[in-house]
């Protein structure tokens, strides 16, 4: 069949329209010709899930003291097992009050306290009760109402398209390939700048709370030009995905009072975490749940899962609190948890690491020099400034998101009246026409659900909460053979509109990639951080492994890991307490 290839020029191209791409999208506009491609519809982008909150220390809640960016920052330093970036924290708790009162303005409905203000609750790792919050669809609100506001703008969107190649030429990146799912069309995008969010990955994992859209593709463009991705062996196990499909129990449950439960009825996290208890960060609930159920403290009849309480704060406060989260467990579990308890279990949910970026600009970093691409930038859970370190605190993504979107916003701003439009050789969409001819032509033997479903299982048992060399090295040669498998995939679906399977193997090809970096970055990484915990090297290394992992691509061989330094600006690395 025969595939058109269609140009256009926008002087911003942003992928991906969850809250970092619509943010930053909406502060360059007022100058620019902006387009947003996307997936799917832009209010169905990933950040419409997110429950719990917005982090920033507004000080509208003083019941455990005043609050200030600083304990902010020093939570965030703590909770991030030090491997944050500290210039970059201070500069996202410094910028989370105003901020989340710009949204305030713009339109997004939070919950109020009985004064009037922005209500806030408590949330894991935070010494305070920082989290402004619209019961508990924060980023569903949230990125409705940026949505509005860049329609305001004149934005232009792009949905059910897949991005397939960067265009960068010598350094400077000059727009963007795409697959347009609904005619079949291949269309290559000049543009003065490039911002990628297209959130994490966690699709690579067989138990996840996020969207089928996660699937890295961020991720996969980068590493796939040459790029390196930075702190890749970061996975987050958020501890309470509903039993057993993973769907996102929010922190807020715990946050407004739930506690977790053993198969002894015990509330074992005082245990773990003796100050904070409940509202520990999550890489450390997720191993004291693991912990539970290996050690044989597990519920229901194959004692692989705890249970988390909520109903004692009575079903008024559960309905105007946790709307969604009682007709979640009802909808997806049976549960009715205004009378009983939540069956819960640790499920993927956010990549710290992600592609290296400047965070006082959003450029995306080249190297362990921390050269800089011209006119490509990152923003989102894409991206890693790096203000989440080893481990994220809840809440800090929606404020990473809204912060570091405007930043790169500001940026492309300047740098859009300073340089001339870019010049395309011609060929750019060649090579995007020949991989979907090949996917549509293939008689190959390999399904592209079958080897997706079998990367989930590896990354699952291989990379998981607990791991160590000889798993990892397992997964690592697994994965190899599926990248091979790959080669010879054939397509059943051969609809030439809306041809899902046809995404899916696109979306496949990142995700292949990224789990290798994800592999390769765990391997390297010999000491225990944050999420990493590896049971043969169980104590944290700060003389060795106090820096970031930088991981490249090699073609046919194992990839290249270099390093960068880590901000280190306020607060020296001590043993964390909770
Ligand atoms: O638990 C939650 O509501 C998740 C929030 C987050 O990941 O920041």
């Amino acid at each position: 069949m025969q595939m058109n290839i269609e140009n256009h020029y926008h002087d911003v191209i942003i992928i991906g329209a969850g809250l970092a791409g619509t943010r930053a999208a909406i502060e360059v506009a007022s100058i620019a010709d902006v387009a947003v491609i996307t997936k799917v519809f832009p209010t169905r982008s990933h950040s419409t899930t997110a429950q719990g909150g917005v982090a920033a220390s507004l000080n509208n809640n003083k019941a455990k003291g005043e609050d200030s960016w600083e304990l902010h920052m020093f939570d965030t330093v703590k909770g991030s097992d030090y491997l944050g970036d500290q210039n970059a924290i201070e500069y996202m708790c410094k910028e989370a009050p105003p901020t989340v009162i710009e949204l305030e303005h713009m339109g997004v409905p939070f919950s109020r306290m009985p004064d009037g203000k922005i209500a806030q609750r408590d949330f894991g790792g935070h010494s305070r009760p920082r989290i402004a919050y619209a019961a508990d669809r924060t980023g569903h609100v949230m990125l409705h109402t940026l949505y509005e506001q860049s329609i305001k703008e004149n934005v232009h969107y792009y949905s059910e398209f897949v991005v397939t190649q960067l265009i960068i030429d010598n350094n400077v990146c000059k727009g963007v390939v795409a697959y347009d799912l609904r005619k079949r069309n291949v269309h290559v995008f000049s543009a003065k700048s490039v911002l990628i969010a297209t959130g994490g990955g966690g699709r690579i994992y067989k138990v996840t709370s996020n969207a089928h859209e996660s699937t890295g593709d961020g991720f996969g463009l980068i590493y796939k030009s040459g790029l390196p991705l930075q702190d890749m062996e970061f996975p987050q196990f958020h501890p309470t995905g509903l039993y057993p499909l993973g769907i996102l129990i929010t922190e807020g449950v715990r946050g407004e009072g739930g506690f977790l439960l053993n198969g002894k009825g015990e509330r074992f996290m005082e245990k773990y975490a003796p100050e904070f208890k409940d509202l520990a960060p999550r890489d450390l609930t997720s191993r004291a749940i693991y912990t539970e159920i290996m050690e044989g403290r597990g519920v229901g009849p194959k004692k692989d899962h705890v249970l988390l309480q909520i109903h004692h704060i009575g079903k008024k406060a559960i309905l105007e609190k946790l709307p969604e989260i009682y007709q979640f467990t009802i909808t997806y579990a049976g549960v009715d948890c205004t009378k009983e308890p939540i069956p819960v279990m640790p499920t993927m949910h956010y990549y710290m690491g992600g592609i290296p970026t400047n965070y006082e600009d959003g450029l995306v970093i080249a190297d362990d020099k921390g050269n800089t691409v011209k006119g490509l930038y990152a923003a989102g859970e894409a991206a890693c400034e790096s203000v989440h370190g080893g481990n994220r605190l809840g809440a800090n993504s929606l404020v990473d998101t809204v912060v570091f979107g405007r930043k790169a916003g500001k940026h492309m701003y300047k740098y859009i009246q300073q340089v001339d439009k870019p010049e395309l050789k011609g060929d750019e969409g060649k090579q995007t026409v020949e991989m979907i001819t090949n996917l549509t032509n293939s008689t190959g033997q390999e399904l592209v659900s079958k080897l997706r479903e079998d990367l989930q299982d590896i990354m699952w048992q291989k990379c998981s909460v607990f791991r160590d060399e000889k798993t990892l090295k397992e997964g690592l040669s697994a994965l190899k053979e599926l990248q091979k498998r790959y080669k010879n995939v054939r397509l059943i679906d051969k609809a030439s509109t809306f041809n899902m399977e046809m995404k899916e193997a696109i979306e496949l090809g990142n995700m292949l990639e990224y789990a290798e970096a994800t592999l390769a970055s765990a391997i390297y990484r010999k000491e225990s951080r944050g999420a990493h915990s590896r049971v043969d090297y169980p104590k944290r290394d700060d003389q060795n492994f106090l820096k970031h992992t930088l991981v490249f691509r090699v073609q046919g061989a194992t990839p290249r890991i270099a390093t960068r330094d880590v901000s280190i600006t306020r607060y020296k690395p001590q043993e964390r307490r909770y």
